[in-house]
């Protein structure tokens, strides 16, 4: 939680770091602030609320300078309020901190701090940073605040990535990161950190990754990187090929609906290249498993958080169906606490869009522990994940902006489909005429999705119907029992309305009580295995006077008989990947709901984007 920036170069600061924070919005946004060293002072200024409040306040305001940090809050410790708000400063407000995470000894820390004289002026873990930085670097004659944040972030504990500059060493900034995440950005005369690309993407491409442990120095000259002992390290800079544009709002209204529209195109850039038709075999993105270890996977774990989860309980039928390999999901917050079963024949599958996320980061972590395999699924380049990982197949969908995810829920799903085929045939499952088949439908996909997106206008007309309800039950069998649970969510993130998913075939043990004239129930009856089994469960809904919303297949007459509500009927496809056209639906029919009712779209309350705390 929480987006932190930080600017040293020959330009002026201001507009490069509120730019930056602005793209950092979806981290965190109940407070905001930034600071700038201009003519030997400190310029600090800091809001309550959205950073439009804080760029409100600045943007009459002439203030230069060349080195300064930038931060967008998502509470932890202390409310959002002007006082808590980022950036943090010592007693003498010689010196600044911004911070990304959570210092968990801060009480311990703080009383220290106080016995020892130190005054402080907010109510978060953060600010004990800054006057740790303050305990070393005023006794130094000749000012080093290198070595002073070294010295102090060794007595911290828990998760951070920090910005520090100080008036007593204008030119630098410094910076450090553990468990959270953090890059550094390469300009021209210019550097920069922060806490995801799309900050510094309009500026430059060329980016660091800092890992953990390690402590940055900047100045206009250069970026050097030291580990905790400030021992010189060199690191390997690497380019991201993202489109500053794609990190635009680019005329629609919202991220989000730019981002449900950019599907087909993300599906279709995700599996371009991904298989070689001649062997049959996928390609990873990166891979130090070999393809003995892969055929030796006895079960796999899927860990994931939140929308990541669902495509893993897709993974789960799937992989079992398609690969015949036992597979269980496990909430990566759950994972290490249940002590799962693991050893080197054991492949774990973490699925994560950031590659930050830090229940999912500790699963991944508990299960190289114990010897296992892992595999990340990921969107961004050079994240934790994805070195942390054994392999790497990135879902390429560009920045996802929204802090709904959607595009990269449906490319996670298109390579969970691609790994279910390949380890079907690395395993001699299927065979190879088969393997292409599959991997052809799935390359069909991005023109179906295109269909599904057509229908738009019919799916706003049934969101204006339905949109001042208070509840709804979501249902789905099979594959389409994880996409009910994911349509809810995404409905109850965005438009605040409460929303359950269940298994169709769940709802007689349980949620039937909840059936009335006041119950929406968005019905999953797209076909396949369980179609006969999904009209019985609507009969059920409307012999207790249930409203029923139901997306059907094309050419589907038998489910109007049965006096659904409303009907959006959907692209014939091969149930498997009725998960994708299904889920593009339910994330419209959950925008339009959530637009209508006035809702921030892309910055629900209460949520950010990457969840880098546990
Ligand atoms: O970055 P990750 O995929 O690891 O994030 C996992 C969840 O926090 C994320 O999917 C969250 O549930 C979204 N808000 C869902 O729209």
């Amino acid at each position: 939680m929480c987006g932190i920036v930080g600017y040293v170069g020959r330009y002026n600061a201001k507009g490069i770091l509120m730019n930056g924070l602005k793209k950092l919005e979806y981290r965190g946004y109940d407070s905001a602030g930034i600071a700038i060293i201009s003519h030997r002072a400190l310029v600090i200024r800091r809001c309550k609320g959205k950073i439009s409040c804080l760029e409100e306040r600045v943007l009459k305001e002439y203030i230069e300078g060349n080195v300064g940090v930038g931060h967008t809050r998502w509470a932890t410790h202390g409310r959002p309020s002007e006082g808590n708000a980022h950036p943090h400063s010592d007693c003498a407000s010689r010196l600044v901190v911004v911070h990304n995470g959570i210092i968990e000894n801060y009480l311990q820390l703080k009383k220290r701090l106080l016995a020892g004289g130190h005054v402080f002026k907010s109510e978060t873990d953060t600010e004990v940073i800054a006057h740790l930085v303050e305990q070393y670097l005023k006794p130094m004659k000749k000012k080093d605040l290198l070595k002073a944040v070294q010295l102090s972030i060794k007595q911290l504990k828990g998760s951070y990535a920090i910005a520090v500059i100080s008036l007593d060493d204008p030119h630098t900034l410094v910076a450090a990161r553990h468990f959270s995440p953090l890059i550094v950005g390469l300009g021209r005369d210019e550097y920069f950190v922060a806490s995801d690309i799309p900050a510094i993407l309009d500026r430059t491409k060329t980016v660091i990754p800092v890992q953990d442990n390690e402590i940055v120095h900047l100045t206009s000259l250069g970026a050097h990187f030291y580990d905790h002992n400030l021992r010189k390290i060199t690191r390997k800079p690497m380019t991201i090929d993202w489109d500053p544009v794609t990190a635009e709002k680019g005329g629609y209204k919202h991220f989000m609906l730019k981002e449900i529209f950019e599907q087909p195109m993300t599906i279709q850039e995700t599996i371009r290249g991904r298989f070689s038709l001649e062997s049959g075999d996928l390609i990873f993105d990166e891979n130090n498993l070999s393809k003995t270890a892969m055929k030796g996977i006895r079960k796999i774990y899927f860990v994931a958080c939140g929308t990541a989860y669902h495509a893993g309980m897709v993974g789960k039928y799937l992989v079992e169906d398609i690969a015949k390999i036992p597979c269980e999901v496990d909430l990566a917050s759950e994972f290490r606490y249940r002590k799962p079963l693991l050893d080197k024949e054991t492949l774990i599958i973490a699925i994560t869009q950031s590659g930050e996320t830090a229940d999912t980061l500790a699963a991944l972590r508990e299960a190289k522990r114990h010897g296992a395999r892992t595999l990340a699924i990921c969107n961004v380049t050079g994240s934790s994940a994805t070195r942390d990982a054994d392999g790497v197949v990135y879902t390429r969908t560009g920045p996802e902006i929204g802090v709904a995810s959607t595009k990269a829920f449906t490319a996670q799903l298109a390579i969970i489909c691609a790994l279910a085929i390949y380890f079907a045939h690395v395993r001699a499952i299927i065979t190879k005429k088969r393997t292409i088949e599959l991997m052809e439908s799935l390359y069909r996909l991005p023109r179906l999705v295109k269909k599904v997106l057509a229908l738009e206008p019919a799916v706003k007309a049934v969101a204006q119907k339905y949109f001042k309800q208070r509840d709804f039950l979501y249902l789905g069998r099979n594959v389409n029992y994880p996409i009910a649970l994911e349509g809810a969510l995404k409905l109850k993130e965005i438009s605040y309305i409460h929303a359950e998913g269940y298994a169709a075939g769940e709802m007689k043990h349980g949620p039937i009580a909840l059936i009335d004239e006041q119950m929406p129930v968005v019905v999953l009856a797209t076909g396949g295995v369980v179609y006969d089994k999904v009209l019985s469960n609507i009969q059920e809904i409307k012999a207790r006077g249930g409203m029923v919303l139901a997306l059907a297949t094309e050419g589907d007459h038998h489910i109007k008989k049965i006096g659904v509500d409303d009907l959006i009927y959907m692209p014939q496809v091969a149930e498997v990947l009725s998960t994708i056209t299904n889920t593009v639906v339910l994330q419209l029919f959950a925008y339009h709901v959530a637009n209508l009712r006035g809702c921030d779209v892309d910055q629900p309350r209460n949520l950010a984007k990457s969840v880098v705390v546990e």
